[in-house]
């Protein structure tokens, strides 16, 4: 994996999207109101792409329906991703009629007209990095051609830790986003994998209100929250038939996205002095930036 990445402004980048990053910091234009859902691979950006659509769509599509965009599109197909900026056969999608976008960018790497825009909205998840980890390592090997042999969670984990992964360091890219957020908190809304987890029907709430969508009295009354939390929750989304046998124009399967969507799944897999490590690098990164994983 180590030979696709390069390193710009600080932050190693797989080499198919280095000139989606150039052109859309180059050319990008947001308009006032958009929204750009932020995170590093594997924090959960499925989950947020998902909930944020099915929250801003809900007047067409009430959660409920049972055609909902999300039970035919993988919440990829439904939310693009800012840097990539053609599909596999070299289309360009339609960016100008979505106004919710996903993104990988690092916030030096953010097109300074999105990060100088005070009409735009940013939303950050955060997921703890032992998880972070472990998801990706998982994910790269069940991406790697078949016959290849699988890496060694040694190797990869060494690399990460010296922060050689997609869009790391980790540590940084969150860093960067949570800085921000403290200045701007009406812009910034900081958000955590553990949180949604453990206390789900809050985190919406405030997320729906940050949007600038809060749910009615009505809403709530009707059990629209809770609708939201279902269709859009690993089960709902991983049974759906469009995420078990679908793909991505990218080519990726859609199943690839869901693997166990928990918390806490690093204790299977890292040792003592592994643990240690991550935490002797988080104490080190944030040191005095008030950010506690
Ligand atoms: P695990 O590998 O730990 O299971 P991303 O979407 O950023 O690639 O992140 C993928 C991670 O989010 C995977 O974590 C995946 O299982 C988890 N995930 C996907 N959909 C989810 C959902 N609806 N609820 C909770 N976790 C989800």
């Amino acid at each position: 994996l180590a030979s696709h990445l390069y390193r710009y402004q600080g932050f190693w980048f797989p080499a198919r999207y280095l000139a989606g990053v150039l052109s859309c910091q180059q050319h990008f234009l947001p308009q006032p109101h958009d929204i750009f859902l932020v995170s590093t691979p594997k924090s959960g950006t499925t989950w947020l792409k998902a909930i944020a659509f099915a929250l801003l769509h809900r007047s067409p599509h009430p959660p409920s329906a049972p055609d909902h965009p999300l039970t035919s599109s993988n919440p990829h197909a439904l939310v693009p991703f800012l840097e990539i900026n053609h599909y596999a056969d070299g289309r360009l999608p339609d960016l100008s009629a979505s106004r919710l976008f996903s993104t990988h960018l690092p916030f030096p790497s953010l097109p300074h007209s999105i990060a100088n825009n005070r009409a735009c909205k940013i939303v950050y998840l955060c997921r703890n990095p032992k998880d972070i980890f472990v998801s990706l390592w998982h994910f790269t090997n069940g991406l790697r051609p078949q016959n290849a042999p699988a890496s060694s969670m040694d190797g990869a984990f060494d690399m990460f830790c010296r922060g050689v992964s997609l869009f790391g360091p980790c540590w940084d890219h969150m860093l960067g986003y949570w800085n921000l957020s403290r200045e701007d908190s009406g812009r910034v809304m900081f958000l955590r994998f553990e949180e949604m987890k453990e206390r789900p029907k809050e985190e919406v709430r405030r997320l729906a209100e940050f949007l600038g969508c809060p749910f009615t009295a009505e809403e709530e009354e009707g059990g629209v929250v809770e609708d939201v939390l279902r269709l859009c929750s690993f089960e709902g989304l991983s049974g759906l038939e469009v995420n078990r046998s679908g793909k991505l124009s990218s080519g990726e399967e859609n199943r690839v996205f869901f693997r166990r969507g928990v918390v806490g799944d690093w204790r299977n897999y890292l040792d003592q002095e592994m643990a240690a490590r991550f935490d002797r690098i988080a104490e080190e990164k944030f040191r005095g930036s008030g950010l506690v994983l």
